[in-house]
């Protein structure tokens, strides 16, 4: 049992918090004053050490480099109205982060160095934690392979870290969203349920080429038929049709098990709306619009929480929509803030106490 008494902890000599306004931040450009690191080597993890933000000396043959054995995790933390800190189901992403571990041939992480970890460099930066609405500290946990060596094999060696950095909105505003049918994402087979740090890098062309006609993301769809919808940008996708709300389900291992797409579904549920997990295809999304069925379209994620979908575009067929009407998805979004942000109780158990 590894416990914060065993880590090593170096404090600042001077907090660079005066530094930044908090009430005015884009997404991850700057990180608070402390970060978590822990070498794995030999079969072990080493001393877990917590100590100023600072940049990592590598060797140019480092393996993660190379070969891209590298997976993350995003968390968020925020305050209750009495400036206490919470952590939004953080145990979930430890199971998922070792998931992705196990995928990518990474060794698993300990439960203690992830979550006591977490909690004592929160407890240590918990003055970073912004108090305004849409804000909150967003976690990064990353670890990725440190082998100095450029032969194709599962490094000897790894690097686990934490750093936190204090964020604003994500997607500030309601997104057009092109279904992509050239590029892909995720087959079955592949790494698209693990959070592997690749996914993101090859998602980036198609969302360029979206970008170049105008389109904020693109939504993924499946890689034999260009037909199954899979995730939106980095997001999971919902769509109410009718009084069901439909989300692709994770079996074909194509689609990441998100933290938020979970509660989401929990709260649905809740609300009254049947939830249904399922291959959706985007003839049957077609088809609910053009019968008028098609109600709210929206992505949720840790960093997006919940974005609202304005326009979904498939080949010449556009969809666009009357966001200022919707219900559901502000509800939920409201909702879960509450929750959050600790200003309804936290009925679900997902707040972590620092
Ligand atoms: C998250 O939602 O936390 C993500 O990982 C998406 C993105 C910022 C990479």
């Amino acid at each position: 049992m590894i416990l914060a008494a065993d880590f090593n902890i170096t404090k600042v000599e001077r907090s660079k918090l005066n530094d930044i306004d908090l009430e005015n931040i884009p997404f991850g450009k700057y990180f608070t004053d402390h970060m978590l690191e822990v070498d794995y080597e030999n079969g072990e993890w080493k001393t877990v050490e917590i100590k100023p933000y600072q940049p990592l000396l590598l060797a140019p043959s480092t393996a993660a480099l190379h070969y891209g054995q590298a997976i993350f995790e995003g968390i968020k933390a925020y305050k209750n109205p009495e400036g206490e800190p919470f952590i939004f189901r953080p145990h979930d992403n430890f199971i998922r982060f070792n998931i992705s571990a196990e995928r990518m041939q990474m060794p698993q992480l300990p439960e203690e160095i992830f979550m006591e970890g977490l909690r004592t460099l929160i407890e240590l930066d918990k003055n970073w934690i912004p108090n305004k609405a849409d804000h909150s500290l967003y976690i990064r946990p990353f670890m990725f392979s440190s082998d100095e060596l450029i032969g194709v094999k599962p490094s000897e060696k790894y690097k686990f870290m934490i750093i936190l950095s204090p964020t604003g909105p994500y997607y500030s505003t309601p997104m057009r969203i092109y279904v992509e049918e050239q590029y892909v994402r995720a087959v079955p087979g592949g790494v698209g349920y693990a959070k592997a740090a690749g996914n993101y890098g090859a998602a980036m062309f198609a969302t360029a080429e979206a970008r170049k006609k105008g389109y904020d993301q693109v939504l993924w769809t499946d890689a034999f038929e260009h037909k199954y919808v899979q995730e939106c940008g980095t997001m999971n996708v919902f769509f109410i049709i009718g009084d069901t709300a439909i989300t692709p389900d994770l079996g074909a291992g194509t689609i990441l098990a998100g933290v938020t797409r979970d509660s989401v579904i929990v709260m649905l549920k809740e609300m009254g709306f049947k939830v249904e997990e399922k291959a959706l295809s985007i003839n049957d999304v077609i088809d609910a619009h053009k019968a008028g069925l098609l109600y709210e379209v929206f992505g949720t994620g840790t960093a997006a929480t919940i974005s609202l979908i304005k326009e979904l575009r498939y080949k010449d067929y556009v969809m666009e929509f009357d966001v200022d009407r919707w219900k559901t998805a502000p509800e939920i979004k409201e909702r879960l803030n509450q929750i959050r942000y600790g200003t309804a109780p936290d009925q679900f158990g997902w707040m972590f106490k620092v």
